[in-house]
């Protein structure tokens, strides 16, 4: 069984490709449900310092994918009501689910500093990341 800090290791280097070579992700992380509790907790990620290192179920964009277990995807994040800044940089959002078992266990998340730039295929890309990303956890 591979240890805690492996699977961060390689979760990081996650973010470090994604943030490489997509240039529109400017800030990529994961959060995963925090024990037994009704809160994710920030794992890896690249970019800015946050604040939200423990996001209550419900609270923000990420929150609001804990409890709904979709694909969240925000073209202009000042229209949303629900939202957590963490940057005033970021204009769009997208957060996608991770599943292992059947159990929506945390996301990954990222911010862009471009308006709407979420397609289609960064959704099916993220999907098929975030499968990836449940085989190892
Ligand atoms: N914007 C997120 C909070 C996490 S930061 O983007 C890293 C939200 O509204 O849940």
């Amino acid at each position: 069984l591979e240890s805690p800090q492996d699977t961060n290791v390689k979760l990081l280097k996650v973010c470090q490709l994604l943030d490489r070579e997509i240039s529109y992700y400017n800030w990529t992380g994961f959060y995963f449900k925090n024990g037994d509790k009704d809160e994710l907790a920030l794992g890896p990620y690249v970019g800015a310092v946050t604040d939200h290192v423990i996001i209550p179920f419900g609270k923000g964009i990420c929150g609001q994918v804990a409890v709904s277990g979709e694909t969240f995807v925000v073209p202009d994040v000042h229209a949303q009501d629900n939202y957590l800044s963490c940057s005033i940089d970021t204009k769009a959002e997208i957060v996608v689910p991770i599943f292992k078992d059947g159990e929506n266990i945390g996301q990954i998340d990222i911010d862009s500093h471009s308006i709407d730039p979420f397609t289609k295929e960064d959704e099916e890309l993220l999907n098929w990341l975030c499968e990836e990303v449940a085989k190892v956890l």
